[in-house]
């Protein structure tokens, strides 16, 4: 792992895990002070050091933003043309970016392939593609249990490189709080490449990871002329484990500006999601809110339409976007977590059927992929089979889709727009 580079200087402590949160953005500079109802943050690391994060948060706040205020505006902006129906959202990038993985041609494998992902999905739907990489920040996971076991040894899961190390050993999985420091600067990394791709190219490019160590977002969190905004990334979103109604994370993304956006599993109510858009996008501001369903393949055709047409029913204008990798993940004999490319195009397919069926507009795609050759999902038009996964496998977290992976669900995406009738909005 690359060294940390950040020196502790003790300050007044930070909350004890398990302890309530204070509510909303967190303390913006310059913000009258009204305090809070504290609100349960789920799936927090367990700090051991609690004057470490301190100062590692205040070094954090002290320094730049890594994205503009305006340029999240502007973000809305796109993610309003794609909720009019006007645009198409392609989301994608790693499902756990790593410290020690942000290569030059790692970032230009990502880069390169949602552009190619985008050309595709672009002729198919004749519609503009609004691009936003799962990258430059997307470095903190939710986990399912707390700790793992190997061989009758128990140490904490890894939550991602934000937190801890992936390498199974008592040094590695203990939470550093240093890792927000270098998770901002690996981030700024990235983003400096990113910019000068998007830049050669002159197309936009956007950024985006899921907003789950309240601490780091609270740290990049600036009052600016405009309002309060996360400056840490264009969007970001709230993951299916963390958007309990009275929690942290729904009433974090309600106090800043952004556009933000939620995952819907398949237990999600229409209540529920009724409520995250009351939370959330009280004045229906178009592009504001997305919703990214993640329901698998089995569920998509029965639990989506309830909620698409209720939300709209709301006068919510949100961007319903399919993520079909979460749903559908599985344990192979051989141990290895996967996803088949097949279950994934089935659970487009009904992500779309749901939407024809309603008048909607399918706006968006969101993928864990990677431009490199991996062999992390199985199927594909140069498949990937059960006896190839190990050859490499290299995910952090979930498995990606490849490159050419990426491509086959790209021309079904296109195809499938082609054939959608228009929408209604
Ligand atoms: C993810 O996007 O990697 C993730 C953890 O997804 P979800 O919150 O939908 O489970
Ligand atoms: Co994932």
């Amino acid at each position: 792992m690359t060294e940390i580079i950040s020196t502790a200087v003790p300050g007044p402590a930070a909350p004890e895990p398990g302890e309530a949160e204070p509510a909303g953005p967190g303390p913006v500079p310059g913000e009258a002070g009204v305090t809070p109802r504290p609100r349960p943050a789920a799936q927090q690391p367990d700090w051991p050091d609690r004057a470490v994060l301190r100062a590692v948060t205040e070094e954090l706040a002290a320094l730049p933003g890594l994205v503009l205020a305006e340029e999240c505006d502007r973000l809305t902006d796109r993610l309003a043309a794609v909720a009019r129906g006007e645009a198409v959202l392609l989301q994608g990038g790693d499902c756990a970016e790593t410290f020690d993985g942000v290569t030059e041609e790692h970032v230009r494998g990502t880069f390169g392939t949602l552009a190619e992902m985008r050309d595709l999905i672009a002729e198919g739907a004749r519609l503009p593609v609004v691009r936003l990489g799962r990258i430059a920040g997307q470095y903190a996971k939710p986990r399912s249990s707390p700790q793992e076991t190997r061989s009758g040894e128990t140490l904490p899961a890894y939550r991602g490189d934000l937190v801890n190390g992936l390498a199974f050993t008592p040094r590695s999985r203990t939470p550093d709080a240093r890792r927000l420091h270098l998770g901002y600067r690996v981030s700024a990394t990235t983003l400096n490449l990113l910019r000068a791709l998007a830049a050669r190219q002159d197309g936009e490019f956007w950024t985006s990871h899921e907003a789950l160590v309240l601490e780091y977002e609270r740290a990049l969190t600036r009052a600016t002329p405009s309002g309060v905004y996360n400056l840490s990334a264009h969007l970001v979103w709230v993951g299916e484990r963390t958007r309990q109604l009275d929690g942290a994370h729904l009433d974090f993304v309600a106090g800043i500006r952004n556009p933000v956006a939620v995952k819907l599993g398949p237990t999600t109510t229409a209540d529920e999601a009724l409520t995250i858009v009351d939370q959330l996008d009280p004045d229906r501001t178009p592009g504001r809110l997305t919703f990214i369903s993640r329901m698998g393949a089995d569920a998509v055709r029965d639990r989506l339409p309830e909620l698409v047409s209720k939300v709209e029913a709301a006068g919510a204008q949100v961007v319903w976007m399919c993520d079909p990798m979460h749903g559908n993940t599985f344990v192979m004999p051989s141990g290895y977590k996967t996803r088949d490319l097949d279950r994934i195009v089935d659970e487009v397919r009904g992500f779309f059927e749901v939407h024809a069926g309603l008048g909607t507009h399918p706006g968006g795609l969101h993928v864990e992929m990677t431009g490199e050759p991996v062999t992390e999902c199985l199927g594909g038009t140069r498949p990937v089979t059960p006896e190839d996964v190990p050859s490499r496998y290299e995910t952090a977290c979930d498995p990606r889709l490849n490159r050419s992976q990426s491509l086959d669900l790209a021309r079904v995406v296109a195809g499938l727009h082609a054939n959608q009738p228009p929408s209604r909005r």
